[in-house]
């Protein structure tokens, strides 16, 4: 099963036109004759409550998730608390929380709440590479953080998805290589077997194609997943 998963980031300002597309977004998916394509869409916290009732075949998921059961931790919002929303999946790691300092032991104590809670983790790997790096840097940095984020979990039981962020490419139009994306989710791939890997960065109707070819089971997608009409393009793509 390929997965295609809407990060929406802190987007659209206002409840009505989150609405708006999801329901476009359910309508498509519904209509869609084949279901080899799980779909998700990663809301702002604060939609989940009303998307819970417009999202049926397409899933629920947060964007992030406190690495914290629960107590005093101002501002986080909980697995369990997730849970109780219908929450069914959870990006964690995406390099833009990276890059506001979270770190991989925190990472690696998010995953296990949301497995402990039924939430399947989104992991994102790639951050700290640049276009510079050379593919042998990249997979260094892959590694560590595979096997620290997802350190003491027994990935026989657990599900999980891998997404590989090529951070330089989010947002610009342009994503990384075919070649590129494929050798590295042949790595990943070798270090975690059996699970999911979805390529994430600068996803469009126009390439995703592409991407399902090279073997790619999915994508994370932002700036394109606001735009119904193009976000169901690409899930269309990856289920050809
Ligand atoms: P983008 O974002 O599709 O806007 O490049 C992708 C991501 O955040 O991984």
């Amino acid at each position: 099963m390929k997965l295609i998963v809407a990060n929406w980031k802190m987007n659209p300002d206002t409840v009505e036109e989150a609405r708006e597309i999801a329901s476009r977004i359910e309508q498509g998916v519904l209509g869609q004759e084949r279901r080899n394509v799980e779909t998700v869409i990663c809301p702002p916290f604060v939609f989940i409550p009303v998307l819970r009732h417009v999202l049926h075949f397409a899933k629920l998921g947060s964007q992030d998730i406190s690495a914290e059961a629960r107590g005093a931790y101002t501002g986080q919002i909980s697995a369990r608390q997730l849970q109780e929303f219908g929450v069914k999946f959870a990006i964690v790691g995406h390099s833009e929380r990276r890059l506001l300092g979270e770190d991989d032991k925190q990472i690696n104590r998010k995953i296990k709440n949301a497995l402990a809670c039924s939430v399947e983790p989104i992991l994102c790997v790639g951050y700290g590479s640049n276009k510079k790096s050379s593919i042998a840097t990249v997979k260094k940095i892959i590694k560590k953080q595979l096997q620290a984020d997802l350190k003491d979990i027994d990935l026989r039981k657990s599900k999980v998805t891998i997404t590989y962020e090529p951070l330089w490419v989010i947002g610009t139009g342009k994503p990384a290589s075919l070649a590129h994306c494929a050798e590295i989710k042949e790595f990943i791939s070798e270090i975690v077997p059996g699970k999911r890997v979805i390529y994430g960065g600068s996803l469009d109707g126009q390439n995703a194609g592409a991407y399902a070819k090279a073997g790619l089971e999915g994508g994370l997608v932002g700036g394109a997943s606001l735009k119904a009409d193009e976000f169901l393009n690409i899930i269309k793509a990856f289920s050809n």
